[in-house]
């Protein structure tokens, strides 16, 4: 038996029906952008391995750092102690977020680093006795699948079955233009009633809704209502955080700065599941008090793990490097360089770019669900020519580790074009 078959026997993969699934490719090998399956077949990891890669696969400097932190101090408890690197890390990452972020918590992944967000905004009003128990989120938003991320997500076939557990969550639409006035007014209202400790959402990409973007303007409005009203805002950058957008953060576009930011995924640069929340000094003190009762009680066994803090400072410098802040300039090029070639296709609906995210929405006669026959289509023939791409129904977008070549992001383009053929 090969490895892919034996997987088929013993392994549960995620958001996958088994029953319907084929055998998967088992990777063995992994450099850059690239990726080997067990039968010597290369595949360019169009997608960073769902977002977590940008410096690309077996990257050496990442690899020292994580060596030299296993052999020096592979783990502590966070939770009575601290270590230099959980001090490091901190200290970095509060001298690159906003200015009004002033506190680091860790986590393990993206869904409890915004469970921590929920959790965090439910006490600090608990904790002043006011009470204010629901969320506020965009309809169609991502935030994980632990139930307060769940909760907070809206795509529904994600979420459906755990319809009746969950926290009390309102919706109001992504901004598109059209919509801004209704959108702020939505808000307002709800703000208004004071029964919301928080609105959470993604900074002007919704990733797994399909790149959906939405600009920095109406951003900075829904904000500045939430401020106004004393509700907490949430940025959810797990997708977004680490250069993706053009920008460190997409965070950095705005003016009014939210109150907490939710990171991961790019954070450890694909190697070491790592997260954090970060917050405010007002959060903070919500919290700050001679009464043992009103700390946070939240923690996981791996918190702040040392080789994973490791890895993220690693992961930083790389992404400071001037060669990857040119390789990001080069990839939006390049981007909409494709863009202007691609968007009057007459399959193509509409397309968008930000940073090193590119989406296209391929024209069709009724929605296209989520992993429906369009998208089945459009995967298997991308993983057959040896693209990894990830279509969202009839959306097709590319978010490509930063040291991808220009060869390599020329034939994701070319496949695509040929993938438009086939729809
Ligand atoms: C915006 C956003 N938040 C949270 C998550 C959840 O992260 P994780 O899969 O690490 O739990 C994701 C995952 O795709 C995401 O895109």
């Amino acid at each position: 038996m090969n490895l892919s078959q034996k997987d088929k026997l013993y392994n549960w993969h995620p958001y996958t029906q088994h029953k319907t699934v084929g055998l998967l490719p088992a990777i063995v090998k992994g450099k850059d952008a690239l990726l080997w399956d067990e039968n010597g077949k290369e595949y360019i990891d169009a997608i960073a391995s769902w977002w977590v890669n940008p410096f690309g696969h077996s990257n050496q400097v990442i690899a020292d750092a994580i060596f030299k932190q296993l052999t020096t101090l592979e783990h502590v408890l966070f939770g009575g102690f601290t270590h230099n690197v959980a001090v490091e890390l901190a200290e970095k990452l509060l001298s690159i977020l906003p200015n009004n972020q002033k506190k680091i918590f860790y986590s393990d992944n993206g869904s409890t680093a915004v469970e921590v967000a929920i959790k965090v905004a439910l006490q600090y009003n608990y904790n002043k006795g006011i009470k204010k128990t629901k969320i506020i989120a965009f309809e169609d938003a991502f935030h994980g699948d632990t139930f307060g991320a769940m909760a907070a997500s809206g795509i529904s076939f994600f979420t459906e079955a755990f319809k009746g557990s969950l926290l009390e969550v309102t919706r109001i639409p992504v901004p598109n233009n059209e919509n801004n006035n209704q959108v702020l007014q939505q808000l307002e209202n709800l703000v208004k009633t004071n029964d919301y400790a928080a609105f959470i959402f993604e900074p002007l990409v919704l990733g797994a809704a399909g790149m959906v973007m939405y600009p920095p303007e109406v951003l900075n409005q829904l904000i500045a209502i939430c401020k106004q009203n004393n509700v907490f805002t949430i940025a959810d950058e797990v997708m977004t955080g680490f250069g993706k957008t053009g920008k460190t953060f997409a965070c950095d576009y705005l003016v009014e700065k939210p109150d907490m930011m939710c990171l991961s995924k790019a954070l450890t640069g694909g190697t070491i599941p790592l997260a954090i929340t970060t917050f405010s000094q007002e959060i903070f003190e919500g919290f700050y008090d001679d009464d043992t009762n009103k700390a946070l009680f939240h923690g996981h066994t791996f918190t702040a793990n040392p080789t994973g803090c490791a890895a993220a400072l690693a992961s930083i410098s790389l992404l400071e490097n001037h060669e990857m802040q040119a390789n990001i300039l080069r990839i939006n090029q390049s981007h909409l360089e494709f863009e202007r070639k691609i968007k009057n296709h007459p399959k193509v609906k509409t397309t968008r770019v930000l940073g090193v995210i590119f989406a296209l929405e391929i024209k069709t006669e009724s929605q296209e669900s989520y992993y429906g026959t369009m998208r089945n289509k459009l995967y298997n023939f991308f993983i057959e020519r040896g693209i990894i791409l990830r279509p969202v129904g009839n959306i097709i977008y590319i978010l490509p580790p930063y040291i991808i070549t220009k060869n390599q992001l020329q034939k994701v383009y070319a496949t695509i074009e040929k993938a438009l053929e086939i729809v």
